[in-house]
């Protein structure tokens, strides 16, 4: 007898559908599987025979044949177990009565017939729905973020067992209860310890992280160990416009697919992604061997790539967020296939000035070489660099400054005025396509950031004086640009101006 059951693969963000067929006939008994990469079918098989053993069931000795279609599908991981499970158990008459019709099955199985849960549940589900499916049985350790999806019958399960009770009408899973996932954002996009009311001093490294978080714009801290740089990068998601439900509902399906959704299901706030310097390209920016991972790139879409101690990561690995800051998106090429992730993310990285901390600071010394501090220096690329518009010094805080009792001023007021450019930046882009200062291309810049000539002579100096590229040119004139939306200013003038030339500091180190 022959029989089919609908499973689902991931192909980046989107499911796509696969149906497994079973063919269970007299004859010389083997057990084959068509259709999959060679080392996913061992083990599937492996897991599949050994779970319905130990569940009680029959592995029916004949002549079975597992086929997966489409085969031209790049098709991995294990979620589908459980469909070539029952489409075993269908096919070899042991599901008497059980009707599957329109029923999607998901999940992996342990040898002891338990279901685990699978990665990328939520977008499963949501590009099935949009197939036409609306009766689901899950993994029951999935039910929180399948209970985001309205619309849909979805059965949790602990165990084959229990799927096999319920098809058959023996013992009935009650269905998931749903949430609404616009609620759930609006209460899980509550907490934070991090406030910039905390931040004792640092005007300037303050001012500039408002700006670049109003602009989208990338930002570099410069200074010695201890003087809050970690603290203010921490304090980026704080001052950040809320999330939209799209935003959270693509960044909350990039989680789901990297298997790192917590307990909430759902994502609600912006990310933080902080990998060690020894990460690696491919820990980065995606990928892997069998199972292709999205990268802290894309972790971080929405919210913050911080790369502390900058200099430290290997060149490969900052090399390799040059395209994806440009693009917004990652495509991660194996053979079979290339998967694409999304990765806008606002980058903001820091660093000593120099190996021992001190340079230029007003309190301490130095005890570096010239030369030492130029291959310090030299560590990190110059194309990078060049697309972090914002590098600004954070000097060592006075006893005074850290000990006074007034606080700072609040990221909730910070964020008031970054909405407020925002909505400036909304109206301008309306018909651009883009949202930010930051996206500007040149027609935009030729379009919305004219400067009066006294703006242009300053910015002229600036260029001259430190040898500027072409890029970091433009790129200042887009700082200058959200400075004025900052400000209220229709016109960029020349404070505007000489404002974004000040955050160049990394140039002038030179
Ligand atoms: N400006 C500040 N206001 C209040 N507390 C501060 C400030 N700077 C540093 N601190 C205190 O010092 C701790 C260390 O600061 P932080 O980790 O941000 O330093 P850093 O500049 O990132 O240092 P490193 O270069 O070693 O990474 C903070 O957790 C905080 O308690
Ligand atoms: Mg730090
Ligand atoms: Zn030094």
């Amino acid at each position: 007898m022959v029989s089919k059951i609908i499973c689902y693969a991931l192909n980046g963000l989107d499911g796509v559908p696969v149906e497994v067929e079973t063919d269970v006939n007299k004859g010389v008994p083997q057990y084959e599987m068509v259709g999959l990469p060679d080392t996913a079918v061992k083990e599937s098989k492996e897991r599949v025979r050994s779970a319905l053993k130990n569940s009680g069931l029959l592995f029916p000795i004949n002549k079975i044949t597992i086929n997966f279609a489409p085969a031209d599908l790049k098709k991995e991981g294990a979620s589908f177990d459980l469909a070539v499970a029952i489409s075993l158990l269908k096919a070899s008459e042991q599901l008497v009565g059980a009707d599957l019709n329109g029923i999607v099955f998901l999940g992996e199985l342990a040898l002891g017939g338990e279901l685990r849960p699978v990665s990328g549940l939520l977008p499963i589900l949501i590009s099935a729905k949009g197939h036409g499916y609306r009766k689901f049985i899950i993994p029951a350790a999935n039910a929180k973020e399948a209970s985001f999806m309205g619309g849909a019958e979805i059965y949790p399960a602990h165990s084959l067992t229990e799927v096999v009770k319920h098809l058959v009408g023996v013992e009935k899973i009650p269905p998931l209860q749903t949430e609404e996932f616009v609620v759930s954002v609006r209460t899980a996009g509550k907490k934070s310890s991090a406030d910039l009311k905390y931040v004792k001093g640092q005007p300037v490294a303050r001012r500039a992280l408002e700006i670049a978080v109003a602009g989208g714009h990338n930002l570099l801290m410069v200074g010695p160990p201890g003087t809050g740089k970690t603290m203010l990068a921490r304090c980026l998601p704080t001052v950040m416009p809320d999330l939209t439900f799209d935003e959270a509902l693509e960044i909350t399906k990039i989680h789901s697919v990297a298997g790192m959704l917590g307990d909430e299901g759902i994502v609600g706030v912006r990310p933080f992604r902080t990998p060690h310097h020894t990460a690696t390209t491919v820990s980065m920016c995606g990928g892997g061997n069998r199972i292709v991972h999205p990268g802290e790139i894309s972790l971080a879409h929405g919210g913050v790539l911080f790369l502390d101690e900058l200099p430290e990561y290997k060149r490969s690995t900052l090399e390799a967020l040059r395209q994806p800051l440009e693009d917004g998106c990652i495509s991660v090429s194996r053979a079979g296939g290339t998967f694409t992730y999304p990765s806008r993310f606002m980058l903001c990285a820091s660093m000593n000035p120099c190996p021992c901390g001190n340079y230029g600071s007003a309190e301490r010394t130095c005890s570096c070489t010239a030369s030492e501090i130029r291959r310090y220096r030299k560590k990190v690329s110059g194309p990078l660099l060049d697309r972090i518009d914002l590098q600004v010094e954070v000097d060592n805080i006075t006893y005074d400054e850290l000990t006074s009792a007034e606080e700072g001023e609040s990221s909730a007021a910070v964020k008031e005025r970054v909405n407020g450019a925002r909505r400036i930046q909304h109206a301008r882009f309306k018909d651009c396509g883009i949202n930010t200062n930051a996206e500007m291309g040149e027609r935009e810049l030729s379009t919305f950031c004219t400067l009066s000539r006294e703006g242009d002579d300053i910015l002229r100096a600036t260029f001259e004086k430190l040898h500027l590229s072409a890029r970091a040119r433009s790129r200042i004139v887009k700082v200058a640009r959200t400075i004025a939306d900052l400000d209220s200013s229709d016109r960029i003038l020349p404070k505007h101006v000489y404002e974004a030339v000040s955050y160049r500091i990394y140039d002038k180190m030179d």
